[in-house]
């Protein structure tokens, strides 16, 4: 079906010649009423004639079509609509394109000259665009055309105010865009190409002629259709090829670490990294930016305990090439398994006939009888053991330097106690940290067709870094560091002097758990306990902790190994509970020293907090509040969910305690909710504020303003949305 816009009004700026002549005249064509604005000036801005829009008019009148003629200046925005509601009742389509040029080298550039083009491109653009806003919204539809231009995008000699206003015309669409989204505004923008009269100075005769402005034209109506939903987008087009625009950011580099200053001989040192477009990402939006930024902050936390590995060796030269080893597949392993050893694993990673709970791990006639959870990992890890890695193209390591240092396993469904499950694994990414390389496998496990679980190993090479890689990559499955409050729960649990030997039948066979001598060689005076075996010792802490030891619970669990366990020494797992995400951290009891960092395991449970399931043991007067949401939210939530469109978190503090409660609310999806503790989705806004100045913010005795301005309220993301907030707030000053 053709394009029509018949009942449409369609105000096109400066369409008494070039580009903006054609868009009016291909809009009328289509049915649509049109405005057609022209001062009439010429091309530096200077003079005035109607001459320009009543030609226009004329003609469009002589095809059969609709037309006025306004002979405003778009600074006067407002007489340009109220042109259009006049004639015809509506205005549903803006199309700025009125401009000028006053081109002179930056040096030479007078304040005229500057203002001049600000005042036309982007203060125009503005006014006509407010006043046209309104109306817009108030029918549910609008489409706007922002006119830049490459110059602004590119930059280009002698258009310093040119290129900052034209830009400044994109900064407005942008945000447009986001603000009109929920009333069917939608906002473009287009850098066009045509020979006009602004073009005939700088472009050769026959060119200026080739390229026409009809060319132009019909990407301008599309945009400006009810059926595009385009919105926010930059495009380029001319001579009848369009092609679009983004912003793309390199994956960058931290220069920073914990506990040091940062300096410019850092930022220096790391310029090629910075630069570097490998891998390049592509954020859309404010929060994809500053999420980004902001993970930064726990990644600097974590990242000291890597560098200071105490098996560190010097740099070697490297046979790492990321390129040909990303992608690649290892040969699939299968592993067979009965009862026999998912009791031997249980073994292994410490559970004892003295705890009556552990029974039903550790006898196959219990009627409870399970396999622990991170039995997932030994089940995966076979086919890395068979020396796949050392078949995979580009990754030419020396093997007696690789450690594992961290671990993500996530189960899809509690593992069977017998059976036969087959991985496959892939090297997701290779990461140059300086002092080693990370490999990233990811294993996907299967029972047949069905997806069991899924493990990514992480491995640290060690010298085998400087092979000029990224340094982080978004398939890592991050560490986190744990809430900063003493731990809600600890657990104390000795390991036995033959743990590792007994840890090493699940199928982990390298003799640095278990040969002295092959121990002496990598610098440790005794064999160490398996990284993955504390892992195991952790993970049945929280199960017991906070499951009931039901595995059904258990849905993933990440660990980073920070130091190494001595058999015999005993493990200290502290525990912060928040929802449904455990965080955890193990220490050696004697010691003192953090062996797993970074760690949590999340439980499966009823994450979406009703207003019946509510506590009120908490002790905190958000609570009530948040109850009473979620009671709105389960009433009105649909149509909260249409005037607010966002998703705000709250981290209540109370007594030191940061957070003491997190809650969120998802106005975005479906007919909105209400959740408890940290929240898996992305939030728009975070608000941090104690439990005291939570109420008075709802009592209304104090003001939002004035507690941010305080320091009392910390907003992180987008802040603008706070004003919706009074949609959900407002009420309950009478609470
Ligand atoms: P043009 O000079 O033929 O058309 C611009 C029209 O705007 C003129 O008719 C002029 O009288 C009118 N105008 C100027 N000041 C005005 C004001 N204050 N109020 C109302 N009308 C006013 O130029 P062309 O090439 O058609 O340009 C259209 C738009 O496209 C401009 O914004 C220009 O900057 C932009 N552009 C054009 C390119 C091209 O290759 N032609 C390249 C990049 C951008």
């Amino acid at each position: 079906m053709s394009l029509s816009f018949e009942g449409r009004v369609v105000l096109v700026t400066g369409a008494g010649g070039g580009l903006g002549r054609e868009y009016a005249l291909a809009f009328a064509e289509r049915g649509a009423s049109v405005v057609v604005n022209d001062l009439g000036a010429d091309t530096k801005g200077g003079g005035k004639s109607s001459a320009a829009a009543d030609n226009v008019v004329e003609e469009i009148r002589a095809k059969g079509g609709k037309a006025v003629a306004n002979y405003d200046s778009v600074e006067d925005g407002e007489k340009l609509i109220q042109s259009a509601l006049d004639a015809f009742g509506r205005i549903d389509v803006v199309v700025n394109n009125a401009g000028i040029l006053r081109d002179r080298s930056f040096a030479r550039t007078s304040d005229l000259d500057w203002d001049l083009i600000q005042r036309v491109h982007l203060r125009g653009s503005f006014l006509v665009t407010r006043a046209a806003w309104n109306h817009m919204k108030n029918q549910k539809f609008g489409r706007i055309i922002m006119t830049a231009s490459a110059a602004g995008i590119y930059g280009n000699f002698g258009q310093a105010n040119y290129s900052a206003a034209k830009l400044g015309m994109l900064g407005l669409a942008n945000t447009l865009a986001i603000e009109g989204s929920k009333y069917n505004i939608h906002c473009n923008t287009i850098a066009p190409v045509a020979g006009s009269r602004l073009t005939e100075t700088v472009m050769p005769p026959d060119l200026v002629a080739s390229l026409k402005p009809e060319y132009v034209a019909p990407m301008v109506l599309w945009l400006c259709h009810e059926q595009c939903q385009e919105s926010g987008a930059l495009f380029e087009v001319g001579a009848g090829w369009i092609g679009k625009l983004r912003w793309e950011r390199s994956q960058g580099c931290i220069v920073r670490q914990k506990n040091q200053p940062m300096t410019p001989e850092a930022v220096r040192d790391q310029w090629d990294k910075i630069c570097d477009f490998t891998d390049a990402t592509k954020p859309a939006s404010v929060q994809e930016s500053l999420q980004s930024v902001v993970d930064v902050l726990s990644r600097v936390e974590l990242e000291e305990e890597v560098s200071a590995n105490p098996t560190a060796a010097a740099a070697s030269a490297s046979g790492i090439n990321p390129t040909e080893a990303v992608g690649q597949k290892l040969p699939p392993s299968t592993v067979t398994f009965t009862h026999t050893q998912c009791i031997l694993y249980a073994l292994g990673v410490g559970m004892s006939t003295k705890d009556p709970d552990h029974l039903r791990f550790l006898y196959e006639g219990h009627e409870d009888f399970s396999c622990l959870p991170t039995f997932g990992v030994i089940t995966s890890q076979a086919a890395m053991m068979d020396g796949g890695l050392s078949s995979i193209p580009g990754l030419n390591i020396d093997f007696t330097q690789v450690l594992h240092g961290e671990q993500y396993l996530e189960l899809y469904k509690p593992l069977p106690t017998s059976g036969t499950l087959t991985s496959e694994c892939t090297i997701a990414d290779v990461l140059d940290k300086g002092s080693g390389a990370v490999i990233l496998l990811d294993a996907n496990t299967y029972s047949g067709d069905e997806l069991i679980c899924y493990n990514q190993f992480s491995v640290f090479v060690v010298g085998a870094g400087g092979f000029g890689g990224r340094r982080t990559s978004e398939k890592a499955k991050a560490p986190l560091p744990p809430p900063k409050r003493a731990p809600d729960a600890v657990v104390i649990d000795p390991t036995t002097r033959d743990q590792a030997a007994l840890y090493r039948l699940s199928g982990d066979w390298n003799p640095l758990h278990i040969d002295p001598s092959f121990a002496a060689m990598g610098g440790f005076k005794a064999p160490i306990l398996h990284g993955l075996c504390s892992f195991g010792f952790a993970a049945r802490h929280v199960l017991k902790q906070y499951a009931d030891n039901d595995p059904s619970r258990f849905k993933a669990i990440k660990v980073r190994f920070a130091k190494p366990v001595m058999p015999g020494q005993s493990l200290q797992t502290e525990m912060w509970k928040e929802g449904n995400r455990i965080h955890l951290r193990c220490k050696v009891k004697e010691t003192d020293v953090v062996v797993l960092s970074g760690a949590y395991v999340d439980l499966h449970g009823t994450s979406e907090a009703s207003p019946e399931n509510l506590t009120q043991g908490g002790g905190l007067q958000s609570e009530l509040v948040f109850a009473e949401i979620g009671r709105r939210i389960k009433d009105t939530g649909s149509e909260l969910v249409k005037k607010v469109n966002a998703v705000f978190s709250w981290e209540i503090t109370k007594a030191g305690k940061n957070p003491a409660a997190q809650w969120t609310i998802d106005l975005k999806n479906g007919s909105g909710s209400l959740h408890r503790g940290p929240y898996s989705g992305k939030a728009d806004v975070t608000f941090t504020v104690s439990d005291e100045d939570f109420m008075e913010v709802v009592q209304g005795k104090l003001n939002p303003q004035k507690a941010f301005f305080s320091g009392k309220l910390k907003v992180r993301g987008n802040i603008m949305l706070s004003q919706k907030l009074e949609v959900i707030l407002k009420d309950y000053a009478k609470l």
